[in-house]
């Protein structure tokens, strides 16, 4: 940017993993409204809060209602939604913290775009699937119903598209499996990407 500088701080990233004795990293959820999305950030946060690691969660629902407050659901809001999100979570992983992004997220580009900003090195993606079908019969918040009635446009799935991963780093199907194992997947790929117990005892 011009007439900016860029300040080189002394203390690292490193220094900060160091000081948290484990990496950080992001891991990014992305899924259909209703597909477990927050509820299985929540009891992983729990979970490796008791290990002892520094956690944060950035959470679509939350942030929407702060931060992004200005921005709604159009595709080009979304995307900037996403960016923001990004490099929230680029500074996050500067900070040393592992860091947990629940966000519907239905664009590859705009996963991409995440991926390219935090760096591949730094980016676990999860596709929390669950159909359709079985999101709309959960239909927690209500927004399904609104959408099926018109009250409520661009609504992923209904009225908006989802584009599934392709490649992701884990896949959690919450139509099959339980909360609970579930999470336990989860917990499991992170600790072994974090290399958790071997960088630091
Ligand atoms: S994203 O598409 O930009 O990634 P984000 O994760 O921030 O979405 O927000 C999704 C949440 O907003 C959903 O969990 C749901 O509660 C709410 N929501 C409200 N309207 C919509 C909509 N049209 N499509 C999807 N989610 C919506």
């Amino acid at each position: 940017m011009k007439n900016t500088f860029k300040h080189n701080y002394k203390i690292s990233r490193k220094d900060r993993e160091d000081l948290h004795k484990h990496n950080s990293s992001l891991v990014w959820f992305t899924g259909l409204s209703g597909s477990g999305k927050s509820t299985l950030a929540n009891l992983l946060e729990q979970e490796l809060y008791s290990l002892k690691l520094s956690t944060f969660v950035l959470d679509g629902d939350n942030i929407r209602q702060g931060l992004n407050r200005d921005l709604n659901f159009s595709n080009s809001d979304r995307s900037e939604n996403i960016r923001r999100i990004s490099e929230v979570a680029k500074l996050l992983i500067e900070a040393g913290v592992l860091t947990i992004a629940a966000f519907v997220s239905p664009f590859k580009k705009d996963r991409d775009m995440v991926k390219n900003i935090v760096g591949s090195d730094n980016f676990i993606e999860v596709y929390i699937n669950a159909s359709l079908e079985e999101c709309e019969k959960r239909d927690t918040k209500g927004l399904y119903k609104k959408a099926r009635l018109g009250e409520i446009k661009n609504m992923t799935g209904i009225s908006s598209p989802y584009e599934a991963p392709e490649n992701p780093t884990l896949e959690i199907n919450t139509n099959k499996e339980t909360i609970d194992e579930s999470m336990q997947k989860i917990k499991k790929c992170i600790l072994e990407k974090l290399k958790y117990g071997k960088l630091h005892n």
